[in-house]
């Protein structure tokens, strides 16, 4: 059987007036569904532009993308709104509205749907229970802490019920205690509702705490990718190597050893 989501030899380029940026070069993925899928990989590697391109926030200069047996490349504008609908998307800065209450940030696509009144209100109540955040339904975004806030933008990413979530960094801008409690969050809900989530990140420890398989982009090429243990345990692509030894270096801070050793 094949993949859930798969891209194939996808392409993207930026053109400005005097140079052409090639940012993804040929990229193959296969996720299978209710995966927990990491992409990896430094800044400017591309890994937000492949997340847009996988529902077409950009689109790649060449290649497809299946979403099961739908090509995404190839839909015309109102079924790919259509389609779009169902697939979640969650950032690093929230992207709230600082001027509409959690209530109506959550209900948002729901009014954009044109779902009645009475179903709205049951759903968003709904969805702020399962994130933990039924009491700050009146609260505007402003009064609340960051891991609130995502949780606020995981609760508008679930409105419609999506079978995919694409996460861009979303605990990056979080402490250390909140980014642990988003991805347990990100967990239960691949768990409970089997929505398969694609996690970019930059940070390995995440991509250890909650990917079943990763893949490390680098310079817009997929230089290694399998199961979160076996790349984490043995990374052969460079990127992989220097995250490992990052990684390794905190944990050794962490020790209080002085930097010495164990
Ligand atoms: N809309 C855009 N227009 C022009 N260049 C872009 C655009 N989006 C991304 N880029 C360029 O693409 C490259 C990869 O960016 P990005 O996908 O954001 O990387 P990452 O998410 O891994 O940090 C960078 O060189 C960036 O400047
Ligand atoms: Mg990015």
């Amino acid at each position: 059987m094949s993949a859930y989501i798969r891209v194939e030899n996808l392409y993207k380029s930026f053109k400005t007036k005097n140079e052409v940026n090639q940012v993804l070069k040929g990229i193959d993925l296969n996720i299978e569904k209710g995966e927990i899928y990491g992409i990896v990989g430094f800044s400017g590697a591309g890994k937000s532009t492949l997340v847009r391109c996988i529902n077409r926030l950009e689109e790649p200069d060449s290649g497809k993308v299946w979403i099961g047996d739908t090509e995404i490349t190839a839909l015309g504008k109102r079924q790919l709104t259509a389609r779009r609908r169902k697939i979640g998307m969650i950032f690093q800065q929230f992207n709230l509205f600082d001027s509409m209450t959690v209530f109506k940030n959550v209900a948002y696509p729901l009014t954009l749907e044109g779902v009645s009144k009475k179903e709205i209100e049951k759903r968003v109540d709904k969805l702020l229970e399962l994130v933990g955040l039924a009491d700050k339904k009146n609260a505007y975004p402003g009064s609340l802490s960051g891991g609130q806030k995502q949780r606020v933008g995981i609760a508008r990413a679930l409105a419609n019920e999506p079978d995919v979530l694409l996460s861009d960094e979303a605990t990056s801008a979080l402490d250390p205690v909140s980014t642990l409690a988003i991805l347990d969050l990100l967990e239960q809900i691949n768990d409970e509702l089997g929505v398969t989530i694609i996690m970019i990140t930059h940070e390995l420890e995440v991509a250890k705490r909650i990917c079943n398989k990763v893949a490390v982009l680098e310079n817009g090429v997929i230089t290694e990718k399998g199961s979160t243990r076996d790349v984490f345990l043995d990374p052969k692509s460079s990127t992989g190597k220097i995250f490992l030894e990052v990684y390794k270096e905190f944990r050794q801070d962490y020790s209080f050893t002085g930097g010495g050793g164990i």
